[in-house]
């Protein structure tokens, strides 16, 4: 693999998108003016404008286009350049409406809004094909080129498609998969009711059916849809590796996102860029965004990615739409900027006048100048100047959380499971926010990864477990990692057959433990575990675990059919160990047993779990940037070095720093060993 181009930017990007065509030539003269006054650098341009540069077909418009980039590299701004095939022409559609993607009931669904294609239509690849071309063409050479922008959020509205061009693909996916019908009846388990395929047009996309599908059927649908995008994708990429093979590529992500596996999004491009819209009205927003973030920078090995859309206040999409209170949008920023992005960036520069996203709040706000929003923005491109030596820096973390669309697509394409309830994203959320309470910032990994750095690795669910990643899950083991793996984990193959002797299947030694039957619990039941004296409630799941002899029983059920069962367990293996919840327990549960865990790793923990302080540090070769985040509405005081130095410019007194509510400080001082761990005062 080619190692990846940069941003062709010598600052951290600060800008949005911009949306020019919806504006006049005036206006455009305004809004480079206004931008560098606001320490704008780069702006994300023309995403959705393929009408406007291809008003009929094969005659381009560009002399618009020409005039915007010219106005703002006038002004020094840079161009995060997209292929404009966020969303095709109406003209493209009439001619070809084959290419309107098909819901699940085999229903076509019209233009109107936008991503109206379908995936795998030869038609639509064409076309994006030639358009990306015409782009690259015309705008490669232009200095003001930073990034190309490759459509936009994939899958965000259209990430599955049920039409007759995608069961012609799904089928070539499965013959490359399975080579024979034979490998395919195999895979798929047909000989249960009667599904058996004697010609490969008798396969179609999983559509609505009489009941049930056949969940391998289904499974496989996910992983075809994630790459059918993937090929799209691939096909811009190729074009714009040919014509300007300097510039770096992107498309910009939807954080932790089920439909697509990000990790094969991310080994084709160059850089990796995030949309995240944390909702101000939930105090605990920022948890997930960290999660979000840890992902981020982890599908390039923990190199610098860009958030490159944020809302400024509030967005239009929820059903309540709270603005950002003065100081949030700053945070909000501050947090991406901790967790590795080099700049922040939104959707969108000036705040639009009519259309599907007139209430959505830009930088520049419906009042101009004198809106909040783009005081803030002022004061925030400002203070990003300050923080230019974190560029480049990278994040260390001693924790990593496994990430696997497989297991999470197999525990969920399907309604033929144990329980419902257990919901692979939900899990892997709480298990991140556990680790936040206690201190810790965490990395995404791949179950089959070598693990290096982490003390700690975490796998919230693993229901599809290969004898690969049980092996590499035991190397790190062995070599003194503390392993914890959660419920219902090793329970199929990549086929979705039984591992023989069921669950944990491959991770059956290195568990110490054979799950004898799953045991979920009904909803609004809480049943009892008790860990050291503890006691803690568990819901939704529950395991009969039976032991091998050497396995140390932590935790018990102490309520229920269970009650007296082992529900948490470890084993000792080489110089770490591996820790099983058979369970889902309540928060409390989570920071006991994760504390111990850490304790175990030689790791701090917080004694007092704290949702609101947060701390990230980058470190340069020399250097650690500890971002100390107040993510709360009450003033916080935490320790710090007596000679630490804010790079914002807050004080450190006697080795304390207070912070005001939503307050921020990034303290630089000379790089330890350990990741420096801030706490309360
Ligand atoms: C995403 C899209 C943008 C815009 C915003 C609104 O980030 O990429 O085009 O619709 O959402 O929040």
């Amino acid at each position: 693999m080619t190692e990846p181009r940069s941003i062709r930017l010598d600052a951290l990007a600060y800008g949005g998108d911009y949306n020019p065509d919806q504006w006049s030539e005036e206006t455009w003269v305004e809004d480079a003016r206004l931008m560098v006054e606001a320490g704008v650098n780069i702006v994300s341009l023309p995403v959705f404008s393929w009408p406007q540069l291809e008003p009929t077909p094969g005659v381009y418009n560009w002399g618009w286009l020409d005039r915007v980039i010219e106005v703002l590299w006038g002004a020094g701004i840079k161009i995060d350049l997209a292929t404009a095939t966020a969303t095709p022409p109406s003209w493209l559609i009439r001619r070809h409406p084959e290419m309107l993607p098909h819901n699940v009931d085999g229903r076509q669904l019209e233009f109107g809004s936008r991503q109206a294609y379908c995936p795998s239509s030869p038609i639509w690849k064409e076309n994006v094909a030639r358009m990306t071309r015409a782009m690259a063409e015309r705008y490669g050479n232009h200095p003001a080129l930073a990034l190309w922008h490759i459509s936009n959020e994939y899958g965000d509205h259209v990430s599955r498609c049920w039409c007759p061009a995608s069961a012609v693909h799904f089928r070539t996916w499965l013959r490359n998969r399975y080579g024979t019908l034979e490998g395919l009846n195999e895979a798929w388990g047909v000989g249960v009711w009667g599904q058996r395929y004697t010609e490969w047009d008798h396969i179609e996309p999983p559509r609505t059916a009489t009941g049930p599908i056949n969940p391998t059927q289904l499974l496989d649908f996910e992983r075809f849809s994630s790459d059918a995008l993937l090929e799209l994708f691939q096909v811009e990429i190729d074009v714009l590796r040919e014509v300007t093979p300097d510039i770096a590529v992107t498309t910009n992500f939807m954080s932790l996102l089920r439909d697509l596996n990000y990790w094969d999004f991310a080994a084709v491009e160059d850089l990796v860029t995030d949309d995240a819209y944390p909702d101000p009205a939930d105090p605990l927003a920022h948890v997930g965004a960290a999660l979000n973030y840890g992902l981020m920078r982890s599908l390039k090995g923990g190199a610098p990615w860009l958030l490159l859309e944020q809302s400024a206040s509030a967005v239009s999409w929820r059903d309540v739409n709270v603005p950002k209170a003065p100081g949030q949008m700053r945070i909000d920023s501050m947090q991406a900027i901790a967790h590795g992005s080099d700049g922040a960036m939104f959707f969108q520069w000036r705040q639009a006048k009519f259309g599907q996203e007139k209430f959505h709040s830009a930088m520049l706000g419906h009042r101009g100048e004198e809106s909040r929003s783009f005081k803030e923005t002022k004061a925030l491109g400002a203070e990003l100047k300050k923080l230019e030596p974190v560029r480049g820096t990278r994040v260390r973390a001693s924790v990593g959380l496994v990430v696997d669309w497989d297991s999470w697509w197999g525990s969920s394409a399907t309604e033929s499971l144990p329980s419902q309830r257990l919901n692979y994203a939900v899990q892997a959320r709480a298990w991140n926010a556990a680790f936040f309470r206690l201190g810790h910032p965490v990395d995404t990994v791949r179950a089959a990864d070598s693990f290096e750095g982490y003390d700690v690795v975490v796998v919230p669910n693993l229901y599809i477990a290969s004898n690969e990643q049980a092996a590499a899950l035991t190397a790190f083991v062995e070599r003194g990692g503390q392993l914890v793996v959660g419920p219902f984990s090793g329970v199929v193959d990549e086929t979705e057959k039984v591992h023989t002797g069921g669950a944990p299947g491959p991770l059956r030694e290195l568990l110490g433990i054979e799950v004898d039957e799953h045991w979920p619990i009904p909803d609004g039941i809480h049943e009892k575990l008790e860990v050291a004296g503890e006691s803690f409630a568990v819901s939704i799941w529950s395991e009969w675990l039976e032991l091998i002899s050497g396995t140390e029983v932590l935790g018990s059920h102490t309520s229920g059919e269970l009650a007296g069962r082992a529900a948490v367990t470890r084993r000792a293996s080489g110089t770490g160990a591996a820790w099983y919840l058979g369970v889902v327990p309540e928060e409390a549960g989570l920071d006991a047993l994760f504390r111990r865990v850490l304790g175990a790793a030689g790791l701090p923990a917080r004694e007092v779990p704290d949702t609101v302080l947060e701390s990230v540090t980058r470190s340069s070769e020399d250097t650690d940037y500890t971002f100390v985040l107040n993510h709360g509405t009450e003033p916080l005081a935490v320790t710090a070095a007596h000679d630490a130095v804010d790079l914002l410019g807050g004080a450190v007194a006697d080795g304390v720093l207070v912070l005001p509510r939503y307050g921020v400080a990034v303290l630089a001082s000379a790089r330890t060993g350990a990741v420096p761990f801030i706490g309360r005062v």
